[in-house]
């Protein structure tokens, strides 16, 4: 067995699908990944003032050039995360949540994907303006990510313990030492059994619940500002599920923010304050979740409650929303719901409805929204 001493960093020999999610969690290499910003870096024209928001993406348009042609994957996005926020993103699958996450940190693949829109300010700079090298320069600290599958994230050829040495050795000044103590004391701490041991596996050897706490491990180690998480356990069983939740808001309390990609109106409940709905690439509503949830203000947000076996009465059959997402190849000139909802007016099919404020900080894009007619707010 090897020493501590002896166990080799991992010099990013991954095969290419394993690239960018490599990339990102080693934070070493163009373009990728967890992005830090100190406050005496940039250049004026990525600089702004700073508000109190730890995040603010502002009118985010992202397409996807396609042999069928241009497909929007997400259109005039704008949201914002404060300090210690803890922000649920749900929508159906396809609406646009990954790549929403994934352009925050430039991890598109490019082609096919373009950034054609947007401003993400994080800490008083530009994500998506910050020059590369200066990206590399003080990337791999504030905003970290946890995938849905530990797998697309790990190597499967190097063990556990090398790949969070790894990660440390690139971000701090640690000896190989200190470093191999850090990596099996978090492994301790989000609950890997008999951890000493388990820094020699590799990940093929663990289950998809104890990568997944490696992967957390590995974002959280570095004590990042911001952790995105996409879908961190729709791949588990229903009871590891709710541990690895549990560890990762435990973990991410009181020091970071959390924007968790979720399916689940369930999960939201249980641990949002605040809730972003998407809907073919759109925002349609977002407001606090105990707001959304009491009188959701756009339709596609209240099928997708009356959906929610926890919200139905007991003994009533679930209620699903007809109908399927226009294709995003070819969205339609007015509302994107229009076809499943059952409000739908002329005008919705004509025009496209905006996101319009409301109070208590809550916004939606239907133009019956705050009158009542749809049975809510
Ligand atoms: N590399 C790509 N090339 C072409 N289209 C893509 C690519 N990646 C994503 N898309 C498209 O962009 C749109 C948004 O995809 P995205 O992965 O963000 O959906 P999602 O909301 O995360 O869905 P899910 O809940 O299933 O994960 C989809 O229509 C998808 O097909
Ligand atoms: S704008 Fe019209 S079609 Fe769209 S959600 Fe509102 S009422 Fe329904
Ligand atoms: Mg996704």
């Amino acid at each position: 067995m090897k020493s501590p001493a002896s166990l080799s960093c991992y010099p990013c020999r991954v095969p290419p699908w394993m690239w960018a999610a490599r990339c990102y969690l080693l934070a070493g290499t163009a373009g990728f990944c967890r992005v830090v910003f100190q406050a005496l870096h940039g250049s004026a024209a990525i600089l702004s003032t700073p508000t109190d928001n730890l995040l603010d993406v502002d009118d985010l348009s992202v397409v996807f050039d396609t042999d069928e042609g241009v497909l929007t994957a997400v259109d005039g996005v704008s949201l914002t995360i404060g300090r210690n926020d803890v922000v649920g993103l749900v929508g159906e699958s396809g609406c646009g949540k990954s790549v929403t996450a994934l352009s925050l940190l430039r991890l598109l693949p490019c082609p096919p994907g373009r950034i054609v829109s947007g401003r993400v300010m994080f800490d008083g700079k530009d994500l998506l303006r910050l020059p590369v090298g200066e990206l590399r320069a003080i990337r791999g600290q504030s905003i970290s990510m946890i995938f849905q599958e530990p797998m697309t994230a790990l190597s499967p050829l190097h063990r556990v313990g090398s790949q969070l040495i790894e990660v440390l050795q690139l971000h701090r000044d640690v000896s190989p030492q200190e470093a191999w103590a850090t990596s099996e004391e978090w492994l301790r701490k989000v609950g890997i059994p008999d951890p000493k041991q388990r820094m020699y596996s590799y990940p093929f050897e663990l289950s998809g619940g104890m990568r997944q706490r490696v992967m957390i491990a590995m974002a959280l180690m570095l004590g990042p500002q911001l952790v995105i998480a996409d879908e961190p356990t729709t791949a588990l069983d229903v009871t590891i599920q709710a541990q690895v939740l549990e560890l990762m808001l435990e973990m991410t309390q009181g020091h970071s923010s959390l924007l968790l990609i979720t399916h689940d109106m369930g999960i939201v409940w249980d641990v949002c304050e605040r809730v972003v709905v998407m809907y073919a690439s759109r925002i349609v509503e977002e407001g606090k979740v105990r707001d959304v949830f009491a009188t959701p203000l756009h339709p596609y947000t209240q099928g997708l409650l009356k959906s929610m076996p926890a919200l139905a009465q007991p003994g009533s059959r679930l209620v699903s929303i007809p109908g399927q997402v226009p294709s995003m190849l070819r969205l339609p000139k007015g509302c994107a719901f229009a076809d499943r909802c059952p409000f739908v007016m002329d005008t919705c099919r004509r025009e496209k409805p905006g996101l319009r404020s409301f109070p208590s900080n809550r916004r939606a894009a239907c133009f019956l929204a705050g009158t009542g007619a749809t049975g809510a707010a």
